[in-house]
């Protein structure tokens, strides 16, 4: 059984993070998709409402499971049996953070990181930004999966 691990803070997911999903389903036989705590970020959405999003917008891939981990990444792979982390990369941008956590991983414990590089159309989504846009009233539905653009203008309390 080839499996993969592909993790992030999901807050929320976004199209790019969705192609990501799609693309490596179709490498491996399962695909975990972790929320985990990026501690250098704050959060709009819980942990419990991120999975929630993430389990409505893959289900229809077949071969993804939603989970959460509190702690290193790379426990989380051992403890469930996982041989690789697959990452997004949208620009030159993200390589250098991505790099040194792939390196460190590696050398933790043997667990490798395959880095994918992001369909040009998504190379500058973030949540982050995608937040910060909707905040000021910007359009950013054909950004995010319909379920998920329901649920951020729902919690912004715009309700258009
Ligand atoms: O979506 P993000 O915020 O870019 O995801 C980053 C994330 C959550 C995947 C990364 O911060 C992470 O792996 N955190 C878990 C804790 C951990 O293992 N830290 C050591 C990394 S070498």
């Amino acid at each position: 059984m080839r499996r993969a691990v592909c993790p992030g803070s999901y807050d929320p997911p976004t199209n790019g993070h969705l192609d990501i999903l799609e693309r490596t389903s179709g490498l491996f036989d399962e695909v975990v998709v972790a929320v985990l705590i990026n501690k250098s970020k704050q959060g709009l959405f819980t942990v419990d409402e991120r999975m929630e999003m993430l389990r409505e917008i893959s289900a229809p891939l077949g071969n993804v499971r939603v989970d959460s981990w509190h702690g290193l990444l790379v426990h989380y792979c051992q403890q469930h049996g996982i041989q690789a982390i697959v990452k997004g990369l949208r620009a030159i941008g993200d390589f250098d953070y991505e790099l040194q956590m792939a390196q460190m991983n590696q050398q933790l414990t043997g667990v490798e990181t395959l880095f994918m590089p992001t369909k040009p159309p998504n190379s500058f989504l973030s949540s982050s930004l995608i937040k910060e846009v909707a905040t000021f009233g910007g359009d950013v539905s054909h950004l995010l999966p319909e379920p998920v653009h329901k649920r951020l203008i729902q919690r912004l309390g715009r309700g258009d």
